[in-house]
């Protein structure tokens, strides 16, 4: 299997609860490493760059107020499969339809405030990881 990277974001709603310790603990049980973090508070023009494939969705000004309210951790995973890896550790993107144990069945508190994002796709992630970090920032 290979080793990969993603991107992680711990949103607004964790940050606000102070639980992002626990959700780091959820992804170092199931064997991702964090090789790269850091806490920003998004612009509502940053996070409708970084989410603009979802800019002609109804909920993208909600969407990007909500990513902007509030402290977020972005992080970068690594690990074998760490893109499929961790969406499985995250659960479906509304908490109520996700498996228990995962993070969005733990913490999610609705389809927007479900506490963590992950890269879709290994293309993705390369994209998404360039769009916070550094390749210096990165340390594996
Ligand atoms: P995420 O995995 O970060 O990708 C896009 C985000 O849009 C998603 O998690 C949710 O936070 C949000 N989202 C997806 N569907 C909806 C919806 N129907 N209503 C509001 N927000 C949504």
């Amino acid at each position: 299997m290979a080793v990969e990277r993603t991107l992680s974001i711990i949103k607004p709603d964790a940050t606000a609860r102070n639980i992002t310790g626990k959700i780091n603990a959820v992804f170092e049980a199931s064997g991702l490493r964090i090789v790269a973090q850091r806490r920003i508070h998004l612009s509502k023009r940053m996070a409708g760059q970084f989410y603009a494939v979802h800019a002609e969705r109804s909920f993208f000004d909600e969407l990007t107020d909500y990513m902007s309210s509030a402290p977020v951790v972005v992080q970068v995973l690594e690990g074998e499969n760490a893109v499929t890896r961790n969406r499985e550790v995250m659960g479906a993107t509304n908490p109520a339809n996700a498996e228990a144990g995962t993070i969005r069945a733990l913490y999610g508190q609705n389809v927007q405030e479900n506490s963590v994002h992950g890269s879709d796709s290994p293309e993705n992630a390369a994209i998404e990881i360039a769009f916070f970090f550094a390749q210096t920032d990165i340390v594996g």
